[in-house]
This record gives structure tokens, sequence and C-alpha cells, in this order.
């Protein structure tokens, strides 16, 4: 079992773990009761994740001596919302969960950011634990505490930082995922890739993108130790930012790379017929584009970044009727705006980003025309 540790300033604790290792759900009860004082557990999940290892997870909560409650959600960014939300508050009133009790998200981000949600707010806060299910999940939505819902005019506007007591990522999970859920994943890890040196981290010899490159036949192939590579160095990489920045008072918006434009297209298709993974594919050639526009990059680094994308099959478009200027409108709705400004993380050198909050209209208008 292999240990990330996320610091956490304002808490108790020094830290909470993310556990990452191979067929840890069937001991999930064990790991769990490391890590509350709770004894009632609330399990939020949904019919595609409780069917493949709901079972698995209650038996080993309810051997482990917990009592054990499932809430099951319809599946889907579009529920990713107010109403789904609602109704984990109306269960845990309904169980009559306690300030001591505990709630569980077992899935991928979406039902982490939800759950996570709903834990921060019913009695104003009660343990959370994240079991996250899908590679995205794993390599980074289940870390750092962030937890929202989407609003019709903007994705992830309402929400909070809440921090897990514990992360359970078991790799196993991942082999019931289909072929596009874990290339979703995938962009989140390219992701990591092209932001690596502002991280401040450095695991293998060369860069991570080198790795990516070497690496792409088995990661493609969903070798389970090159996968549980990916997911314990993006965990680092996530947790060194969180740790400098847990608020994202600065250095955490870099995470958001790939982000700006993504947000917008998810909003614009009214979050359905695109997963968040393939939107921030799309947003990573734009902020690529842009970047090259502004003379931040050279054409080869330009290139190489969009082979590297189309090498894993990141060569997603925006539809037609989704035009550029209700996406430049969207991107005024987001979180990351500052006095009006759009802001961008762009590409500044090979594995670094930087912030700009004066990129001019016409150029993010040009750099989304490319998208299509
Ligand atoms: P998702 O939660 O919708 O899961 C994708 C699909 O995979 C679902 O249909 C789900 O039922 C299914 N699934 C889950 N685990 C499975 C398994 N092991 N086997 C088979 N199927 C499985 O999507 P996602 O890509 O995991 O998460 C996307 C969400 O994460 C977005 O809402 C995004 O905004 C959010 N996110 C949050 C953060 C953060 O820091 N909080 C970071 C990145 C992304
Ligand atoms: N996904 C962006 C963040 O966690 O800050």
């Amino acid at each position: 079992m292999y240990t990330v540790k996320v610091k956490i300033p304002q808490t108790k604790a020094i830290y909470y773990p993310i556990l990452i290792g191979s067929s840890t759900l069937e001991k999930a009860g064990n790991f769990i009761k490391d890590h509350t004082a709770a004894r009632k557990m609330f399990v939020v999940s949904n019919n595609t994740v409780y069917s493949l290892y709901g079972e698995k997870v209650r038996n080993s909560l309810l051997q482990a001596g917990f009592d054990v409650n499932f809430l099951l959600l319809e599946e889907g960014e579009q529920y990713k919302n107010i109403n789904s939300l609602e109704k984990i508050w109306t269960e845990a009133i309904r169980l009559k969960l306690e300030r001591k009790d505990a709630i569980i998200a077992l899935g991928g981000g979406v039902i982490g950011d939800i759950t996570g949600f709903a834990a921060a707010t019913y009695l104003r806060g009660v343990d959370f634990i994240q079991v996250p299910t899908t590679f995205l999940a794993q390599v980074d939505s289940s870390v750092g505490g962030k937890v929202a819902i989407n609003h019709a005019l903007g994705k992830n506007l309402i929400g909070s930082f809440y921090q897990p007591k514990l992360v359970l990522a078991d790799i196993s999970a991942l082999n019931t995922l289909s072929p596009r859920e874990f290339k979703v994943g995938l962009a989140e890890v390219l992701k990591y890739g092209f932001i690596e040196k502002t991280c401040g981290l450095r695991y293998f010899d060369s860069s991570f993108t080198d790795y990516l490159i070497k690496n792409k036949d088995s990661i493609m192939a969903i070798e389970p130790s090159v996968i549980e590579n990916l997911v314990k160095y993006c965990c680092e990489l996530k947790a060194s930012v969180v740790n400098k920045d847990e608020k994202e008072a600065g250095l955490r918006a870099i995470l958001n790379f790939g982000h700006t434009i993504g947000h917008a297209i998810e909003k614009c298709y009214n979050y359905k017929n695109i997963n968040h993974g393939e939107a921030v594919a799309i947003g990573m050639r734009g902020a690529f584009f842009l970047a090259m526009q502004k003379g931040l990059i050279n054409e080869k680094y330009y290139e190489n970044s969009i082979n590297l994308l189309n090498q894993y099959e990141m060569n997603y478009k925006i539809v037609k009727n989704v035009s550029p200027d209700s996406l430049y409108k969207a991107m005024h709705v987001d979180k990351k705006v500052r006095s009006g400004k759009i802001r961008f993380i762009l590409p500044a050198n090979p594995s670094e980003v930087e912030i700009f909050n004066d990129i001019k209209e016409q150029q993010v208008i040009r750099s989304l025309e490319s998208l299509y």
C-alpha cells in the first residue's frame, strides 16, 4: 500500500492519507475504521458502481462493525446538481445521521463532488471519506477537498473546500471502466505532465511527459503497475500543490490548466454528451494554441504537446451547434474570473504554466475557432 499525505493547515490532524493499492475495497471497513470515530456510515453511490462494488464495500463495512446505509443517485454530470444534493440531505435527515457519523462517496468524480459538498454542509460538516472508483477520480478529483455542484449557468459554481478524512483508491476497480471512461482520466494525467515543473516536484529521471511518451503502450494497455505509478505520481503532484495553497489563493489555480475552456464547453453542452476529461482535453489544445499566438511557447513545444495529446487519442472537437461566442460568454461565469476578466492558465515552457488575466477577446475567439 502506498500513502500520499495531504496537509490540512487549519485542522487538528497533521495530514490525511491517500491510500493507493489493489483489492482494497474488500477491506475498506478496516481502513476506514482507522480514520474516523464514526459508527454510522452513509454511503452515496450510483447503480453502476453499486452493482460492481456495492456489496463488497457494504460487507466490509459491516464486518468492521459499522451501521451501514446506502443511497444511489442518478448517474451522470447532468445530475451533479441541487436535486441530487437535496436527496443526500433528505436521506441523511431520515437516517438521523448525527455530527459524529460519516458520509462516504463511492464512485467517480461526480459522486465525490456532490457527496463531499453534502458532507460539508449537513449539520455544518460530518466526517467525509472518498472511495474513488474512476481513473479521473483517483488521479485528481478525490484529492484536495474541492467539493461542488453545477448550476445551469456555470460549472462547479456552488461548493466548498472540505477535506476528506481518508481517500481509499483501489486500482483494481479500474478494470471495469469503459475505454471511454479510462481515457477521460488520461486527460487529467496529461494535464499533470504539462504542469509538472510548476507543481514543484520531480519523480522520474526525465520529465513526466517523457515517461508518458515512453510508456504509452503499457498505459493504453492499462498495465496495473504502470497505472498505479500514474495514480501515485498524480496524487503526489496534486498534494504538493494543495499543501502549499489549499484554498487557491494563487498556485492552486495551475491545476485548472485546460479548464477555462473546458468548463465553458461542459456548461454549453448542458453537462450532457461530453465528459469532463474530454472537455479538458479540448481546453488544453485551446490553451496551447493561445500560448503560441501570444508567443509564450515556440512551435516545437506546441507541436510536441499536440502530438502527445494525439498519441493518447485526445483529438476531440467541439460540436458545431455550440458557437465560439456562447463559449466566450460562458467563460465569464466561472470561478476563475477576477475583476470581470477571464483567467487562463497557459503553457510557458515545457512542463511549466503561468496564470494570465489579460488575454484579448480576439485571441480567445481565434483559439476557440481552432477547436472545431
Ligand atoms: P463520473 O463520476 O461521471 O464517472 C464516470 C462514469 O463511470 C459513471 O457513469 C460511473 O457510474 C462510472 N463508473 C465509476 N466507477 C466505475 C468503475 N469502477 N467501473 C465502471 N464504471 C464506473 O465521472 P468522472 O470522470 O469520474 O468525474 C468527473 C467529475 O469530476 C466532474 O464533475 C468534474 O467536475 C469533477 N472533478 C472534480 C475535481 C475536484 O478537484 N473536485 C477535479 C477534477 C474533476
Ligand atoms: N481540479 C482543480 C483543483 O483541484 O484545484
